[in-house]
């Protein structure tokens, strides 16, 4: 995805914000205006605050910044100003209503389709390479999935509806459990993607010794034999914190898991089921990772590792945009953009494999890494502060590789997101590692 010509960039703006609105009207057009203005949780805004803020930034960045617009409802703004306002607030402000949101967020676009008719995408930052109409397409995107973990949890029968992931492909179920992942270093980042948020930003070359990855995200089926081995209820297997977390809030399977008789049985999206076994694991905290990966005698991936496994090709010791190379993803390669609403079972999309030969590294399932959120050095703030750098530190984990419900232009390795290690209802899952054993020397060796 790097268009040069002025035309080209044109197009690709153009079809990525049509994309995310489109998303963004299937999920707040399938509910009535009281599902719309409800809180269906206290971790999430109502669906109607995410559409008038989607439409608020658009307007802050590209009618106002980019364009030089006076503000259409200036009053407005600190109602949908993310920081002024906690999720848990949000549902007692004077916020407008669904008819009014829409046609707010539809007027703004109008505005925003004539100025990308005119734009040239130069001659300052937030133009070139149509970085702030990028970011606001991401934006949109973004709160899409924020949408569709609000549709996760509201209760009530299902509204929305996808055709579930292909079948796995034959090999799938004699692929090798783990990859070996070569030492050396590798250019973690990226300082050309021109669409790139501020916190993937510079590209800089770290070195990661050798170790084994899971060729595949954990498994339902995995995760079982996990809580069926006591493995919520033995403090061995856990971090301080988490135990602590676990035993707090009385931890005893993934959220959206209950027992049904002997076994197992899931919410998603309003339909009850067992859990396919072969479907990565879904909904689990860090925490609960971090115990999984102790109980099977191993550990989350850094992100470093991670990035590595997802992007480094040793044949050209270049770092790719995709695990497969440069192409955009498609259906064949992974399971991004709301195609389905649920992973796809572990060991699809082989056209979609790193190097390596892990698989499902873009998509599935977000994978929690063992690594804090912390800016990469060189790292200044563009465009604002509170993108990423207010969030450095050591209270939140890093996810890294999209997940089902992940728009493909968020897909790229690079791309970083981060969350409390308490976490659940967000799409997340994870795969472990182990380091690599040191050479054997000796006689003869
Ligand atoms: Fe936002």
């Amino acid at each position: 995805m790097t268009p040069t010509s002025t035309e080209a960039l044109r197009d690709l703006v153009a079809s990525s914000l049509v994309a995310a609105r489109e998303r963004t009207q299937l999920l707040t057009g399938c509910v009535d205006d009281t599902d719309l203005t409800r809180q269906h949780s206290p971790l999430m805004s109502p669906l109607v605050w995410d559409l008038a803020h989607v439409a608020n930034q658009e307007e802050l960045w590209l009618l106002r910044s980019v364009g030089g617009r006076e503000p259409m409802h200036p009053e407005i703004d600190p109602l949908y100003d993310a920081f002024e306002h906690p999720r848990a607030e949000r549902p007692t402000l004077p916020l407008l209503p669904p008819a009014e949101a829409r046609a707010y967020a539809h007027e703004v676009r109008g505005r925003v389709l004539d100025l990308v008719e005119r734009a040239t995408f130069s001659g300052t930052r937030l133009l070139t390479g149509a970085f702030a109409f990028g970011m606001i397409a991401q934006h949109e995107q973004q709160h899409d999935e924020t949408m569709l973990i609000t549709h996760q949890l509201r209760k009530g029968a299902p509204v929305l509806s996808a055709p579930p992931p292909p079948p796995p492909p034959a090999d799938a179920l004699s692929l090798p459990r783990e990859v070996l992942v070569p030492g050396g270093p590798f250019t973690m980042g990226t300082s050309t993607h021109p669409w790139a948020l501020d916190n993937e930003r510079p590209a800089h070359t770290v070195a990661v010794p050798g170790f084994y990855l899971d060729t595949t995200p954990v498994t339902n089926a995995a995760y079982t034999e996990f809580i069926a081995d006591g493995g919520y209820d033995n403090p061995r297997w856990w971090s301080p914190a988490g135990w602590d977390h676990r035993q707090r809030v009385g931890l005893v399977a993934p959220l959206f898991w209950r027992r049904d008789g002997g076994g197992w049985v899931r919410t998603r999206f309003g339909l009850t089921e067992q859990p396919p076994p072969a479907e990565p694991v879904l909904h689990v905290s860090w925490y609960e990772a971090q115990a999984y990966a102790a109980w099977a005698g191993r550990r989350l991936p850094t992100e470093a590792e991670w990035e590595k496994a997802a992007r480094h090709d040793p044949a050209t010791g270049r770092s790719r945009s995709f695990p497969w190379g440069e192409e955009d993803p498609g259906p064949d390669r992974a399971n991004l953009g709301q195609r389905h609403l649920q992973p796809a079972p572990a060991g699809s999309y082989p056209l979609g494999a790193a190097p390596s030969g892990a698989r499902q590294l873009a998509g599935d399932v977000w994978e929690w890494t063992s690594s804090d959120f912390l800016p990469y050095p060189g790292f200044t703030a563009w465009p604002y502060r509170e993108y990423s750098e207010v969030f450095f530190g050591s209270e939140y984990k890093v996810l890294r590789g999209g997940a089902f419900g992940v728009a493909p232009v968020v897909g790229r390795t690079t791309f970083r997101n981060w969350d409390y290690p308490i976490r659940r209802q967000i799409f997340a899952g994870f795969r472990t590692a182990r380091d690599a054993e040191p050479a054997v020397s000796g006689p003869g060796a």
